[in-house]
Order: structure tokens, then sequence, then C-alpha cells
């Protein structure tokens, strides 16, 4: 068995999964090395080009990265002002060299409060990635778990869809598209806490916490958090026998 470059995988191969990540430590990575919280979000953006390279290399068919709550709107102006900026150079600049790659780029969460620039550029990532296949690259932005759910139940109503699963897909945003359920969640930054991420999906993820912060993520961490991952026994709800 090989993976996409070709080395060999030394471990048998697994299935592939959706692993979140509640991306969480930026600011106290800047702040811990006498830098401005903005340099650790910077920081924090090269970790997601890292980990978006080594999630490629691995059993992963979507990555959900947690990058902007509903509540973070609450921090200062100038923060939040940079941090779209952020945003709008990882759409423009890091996500055109995924698309041959096979990722399909796509944000989740309210847009109507975002800057023109960011969903301009989100729209343009979203239209160019779009037959991508490899990895589903999903990043939460203005985003609420609650709020995602309260919307899904207000089209539910509206449309009176029936089925229990169509709530998958209005909870997607989009049509023709199911929400998958979260495999693995990991949370960076040491925080043992959910604060507000996809709160549907995960109703049986595996959940990994670690101490390391945001920007000194990696490839290592990514495979630490899957082996760990491997080594648990979900049973979603069974006993171990019949699972
Ligand atoms: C998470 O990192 C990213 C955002 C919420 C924008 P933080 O900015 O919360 O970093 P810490 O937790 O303050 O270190
Ligand atoms: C969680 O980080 C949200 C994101 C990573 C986007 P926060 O820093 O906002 O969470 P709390 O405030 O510690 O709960
Ligand atoms: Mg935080």
């Amino acid at each position: 068995m090989t993976n996409r470059n070709g080395s060999q995988l030394l471990s048998s191969p697994q299935p592939s999964v959706h692993v979140a990540i509640i991306m969480d430590g930026s600011g106290r990575w800047g702040v811990a090395r006498g830098l401005p919280r903005m340099d650790g979000h910077r920081a924090g953006r090269a970790a997601v080009c890292r980990t978006v390279a080594a999630a490629l290399e691995q059993p992963i068919h979507t990555l959900t990265l947690f990058a902007f709550s509903t509540d973070n709107w609450s921090r200062p102006e100038s923060e939040v002002a940079e941090l779209m900026r952020n945003f709008e150079g990882f759409f423009r600049e890091d996500g055109p060299a995924l698309v041959p790659q096979g990722v399909r780029l796509s944000v989740m969460g309210r847009r109507d409060r975002l800057p023109g620039f960011l969903r301009d550029a989100i729209e343009q990532i979203e239209a160019t990635s779009a037959a991508g296949s490899t990895l589903h690259l999903r990043l939460a932005i203005d985003y609420s778990g609650r709020e995602a759910i309260l919307a899904a139940a207000r089209r539910f109503q509206s449309t009176n869809d029936g089925p229990a699963e169509n709530f998958a897909f209005l909870l997607a945003e989009s049509a023709g598209e199911s929400v998958p359920d979260v495999d693995l969640l990991i949370r960076t930054g040491g925080e043992l806490r959910l604060s507000n991420c996809p709160l549907w999906e995960i109703a049986y993820a595996e959940l990994h916490f670690t101490a390391c912060l945001w920007p000194d993520f990696g490839p290592a961490e990514l495979d630490a958090a899957l082996q760990d991952f491997y080594s648990r026994h979900r049973r979603f709800g069974r006993i171990p026998a019949a699972v």
C-alpha cells in the first residue's frame, strides 16, 4: 500500500474519515513570544497549510477547520479586522495551490456579516475548487453550532420535508450535499471545551484534546491524533461483540 506520493505506508489501511479541528491557541502563541496576537494568527495560517498538506497524506475525506465563531466578533475591532484579512489571504494566496491537488474548499457559517472582500475571495475559491474530489476542506467562519442547527430547523419546518435524514442536507446549507459526521474532533490549545463547534456532526466523534498551540500543529500532531483515534473502540451504543 502506498500513499499519494508513492511512498510506503507502514500501517494497515484505515477507512477514510472526517476530521474536525478547533484551532485554538494562536493568540497565546504570539503573546508567549512577546509578539502581537496577530503574529500568532499569521503563524496559524501557515499551520493550516501544513495540516492540509498532511491531511492529503492521510485517509481523510473531509477536514473541517473551525476558524472564527459567531462569538469572536466580540474581540477588539483591530484583531477582527486583521483576522478577516488573514482569511482572505488564505483563500486568495494559499487556496489556489490546493486546487490541482483535488481539494474542494467550502465555507460554512453566516456570510452576511463578512466584509465584501472576504465574501468575494470565498466565492471565487469555492467556484474554482468545486470539482475537487480528493479532500473536502471546510472552513467554519462566523459559525455557531447552535445557530447552524436552528437555521436548519427553520428551513426544515418551512419546507416541511418529512424524513429526519433531510435535516443533514439542510444543515449543509447547500442543496445536494449532506453533512458527514465527524469521526475525530481535535482541539488544540489545551482547553477542554467545544466552544460552539459543529455540534450536530460531532454526535459520535472521538475527542482528542492537545495542549499544542495551533501554530505549532502539523503532520506529527495530526498523525498522533489519528493514532489515538485508531486505538479507540467505537460502539455507537452497541455492545463490543456486535460492532
Ligand atoms: C483561535 O485562537 C482562533 C480564533 C478564535 C480566531 P485564539 O485567538 O482564541 O487564541 P488564544 O486561545 O487566545 O490563544
Ligand atoms: C474557539 O476558540 C473557536 C475557534 C477556534 C474558532 P475560542 O478561543 O473562541 O474559544 P473560547 O473562548 O476559549 O471558548
Ligand atoms: Mg482561544
